[in-house]
């Protein structure tokens, strides 16, 4: 069963605690984008944050760390109750290193790629990651166009993994909506963020419920 990832990124943030509220029965994983105004032009939240929203949801969190040198925050992060940690390889120049400092703190190790980042960057380091997060906008803000040569990425993706016998969850990240999640699960993702299709939406469970509809 393919997981919907709502991201809050789109949430109200003037009331983020009741937005998760609305979308705990229907989410399988709240994705938490956080951006440094350094690796992305964007900021949004850190670890105090995510440590205040573990205090109101039992959902599992991924912290899309969109940040320069995430290993100076990876302990705060695991403190603050995040449960994926996944970070850009284009950010880490000692990404095993990274991804054994992530599983050291009893956290899932994710790693995630712009649009441009070739997956042979990553070839010998996805046995070490429980989450590949392949970015289908470039990374920085909500409400974006999925790129589409990220069908073939994720298409190559989940063959690497099989021929690897690997079991990493392929996530997809960027201008996923309801009209297009059924052809990323098909390529082989098996979890969709999506941001601005359910927060953006004036029902945000129906949106979610309606995607897993359009999944089956
Ligand atoms: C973009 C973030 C995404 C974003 C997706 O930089 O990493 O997680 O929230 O938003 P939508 O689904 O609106 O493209
Ligand atoms: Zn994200």
């Amino acid at each position: 069963m393919v997981k919907i990832a709502p991201s809050i990124l789109s949430a109200d943030f003037a009331c983020l605690a009741e937005q998760i509220a609305k979308v705990e029965k229907e989410a399988d994983i709240l994705h938490l984008d956080v951006m440094d105004g350094h690796f992305v032009p964007n900021l949004t939240f850190g670890p105090i944050l995510v440590e205040a929203l573990r205090r109101r949801t039992t959902l599992p969190f991924d912290a899309h760390l969109m940040m320069s040198d995430p290993d100076r925050y990876l302990i705060p992060f695991a403190k603050a109750g995040a449960d994926y940690l996944t970070v850009h390889a284009e950010a880490c120049p000692h990404l095993h290193r990274t991804l054994q400092s992530i599983r050291e703190q009893g956290k899932r190790a994710g790693i995630a790629l712009n649009p441009s980042t070739p997956l042979s960057a990553i070839e010998w380091v996805m046995g070490e990651a429980d989450l590949i997060l392949l970015m289908s906008v470039n990374p920085g803000w909500g409400g974006q166009t999925f790129i589409p040569f990220t069908l073939t990425k994720i298409r190559e993706l989940a063959k690497m993994r099989r021929q690897g016998s690997l079991s990493f969850e392929i996530a997809v990240d960027g201008g996923i909506h309801l009209d297009n999640c059924k052809e990323a699960a098909e390529a082989g993702a098996t979890i969709l963020v999506a941001g601005s299709a359910v927060f953006g939406s004036s029902d945000p469970p129906d949106a979610i419920r309606q995607m897993k509809t359009r999944l089956r």
